[in-house]
């Protein structure tokens, strides 16, 4: 019997102004896109930004649906608006920020189980890292150099192979 243990690199900033530029502009944009979240029913508002390797920035917001499997998140809304505009082009970057309920959120919040198999997918695809920049409104903000890290074990287009 082997063991072995994951390390997961994790950056802390205490807040927005201790980020370098690039990612203070994305998490702005990102908290910019929770205004349009559609969350009737959860209340909670998610925004995600992203960097693609042409320079752009793509947002998007969480939108949801009376029958709830049917709502996406905003990672997903993100990566696939800017994938069905810029097919060819690398995402380098993704910040992730939310709003609560009650108007306030100042802490971090991960992206869910979904979405972090969707950025495995968009980090092979184009094979390079996707920065993850996680921050709420207000509070400290976390910073990953690649969005796998997130997703030890991870299940991909190689196991799909037969040979
Ligand atoms: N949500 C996201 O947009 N991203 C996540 O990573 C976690 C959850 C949304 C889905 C739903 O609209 C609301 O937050 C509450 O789960």
């Amino acid at each position: 019997m082997k063991k072995t243990s994951i390390h997961i690199p994790v950056e802390i900033f205490p807040d927005v102004n201790s980020l370098v530029p690039e990612d203070a502009e994305l998490l702005e944009a990102a908290r910019q896109a929770t205004e349009h979240a559609y969350a009737p029913y959860s209340r909670f508002r998610v925004g995600a930004a992203v960097r693609l390797g042409n320079g752009k920035i793509i947002s998007g917001s969480n939108q949801e649906n009376a029958s709830f499997p049917a709502g996406i998140c905003a990672e997903r809304v993100t990566l696939s608006a800017a994938s069905a505009v810029f097919p060819d082009v690398e995402v380098t970057s993704m910040a992730l920020t939310y709003i609560n309920e009650s108007g306030s959120g100042n802490k971090p919040i991960g992206p869910c189980g979904i979405c972090r198999q969707t950025l495995a997918e968009y980090e092979q695809r184009f094979g390079r890292s996707i920065r993850l920049i996680l921050g709420g409104i207000s509070g400290e903000i976390f910073v990953l150099s690649r969005a796998t890290d997130l997703l030890p074990f991870a299940f991909g287009s190689e196991e799909l192979k037969t040979h």
